[in-house]
């Protein structure tokens, strides 16, 4: 049974994010959002417990899909749920060298995982967790870039969002 991972901080989860977990489910039995709780990031706005809560309530009804939340080296964690892929978002040329460095660190860590990649639709392509923050501490409104969960997080981080 094939199963793969989509990792990352989902500082919140947006649209973006959420459509290619969708379309990441389709090719996979199996696949495992894992939010990380990484220790150095201390600039994330949402706690562990508030991305994995955000997770959770988007990816019910969602078959084959769930949430988890991993420590440490992300191959370590792959290796000890039994997953052999891994699979990231690509908005551009512009992410692509970020990851494909992630990946070639990975390969190096662990030659039996491979990188996946699924390009964002074109009508997400310009969001990112940070630039939905900027926006929402500047009383934007975001509602229609990220799901319900992450909207009310945000607006109880700031409230005229
Ligand atoms: O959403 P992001 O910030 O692009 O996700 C990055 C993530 C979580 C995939 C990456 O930071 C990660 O894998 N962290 C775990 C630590 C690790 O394994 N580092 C080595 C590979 S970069």
């Amino acid at each position: 049974m094939a199963r793969a991972v989509f990792p990352g901080s989902f500082d919140p989860l947006h649209n973006g994010h959420l459509d290619a977990i969708r379309r990441a489910s389709r090719l996979f039995d199996r696949l495992t959002v894992a939010v990380v709780n990484n220790p150095l990031k201390r600039s994330s706005l949402f706690s562990l417990e508030e991305r994995l809560t955000i997770l959770e309530e988007v990816l019910v009804g969602l078959e084959g899909v769930e949430a988890d939340a991993f420590d440490g080296l992300l191959v370590e964690y792959l290796r000890r749920i039994g997953s052999q892929v891994i699979i990231k978002s690509l908005r551009g040329l512009s992410d692509l060298e970020a990851e494909v460095q992630m990946a070639h660190l990975n390969c190096h860590l662990a030659a039996e995982i491979e990188t996946t990649f699924i390009v964002t639709a074109p009508r997400w392509s310009y969001l990112s967790s940070t630039r939905v923050k900027e926006l929402a501490s500047f009383g934007a409104d975001v509602s229609g870039m990220v799901p319900e969960p992450s909207l009310r997080c945000l607006v109880g981080v700031f409230p005229e969002t």
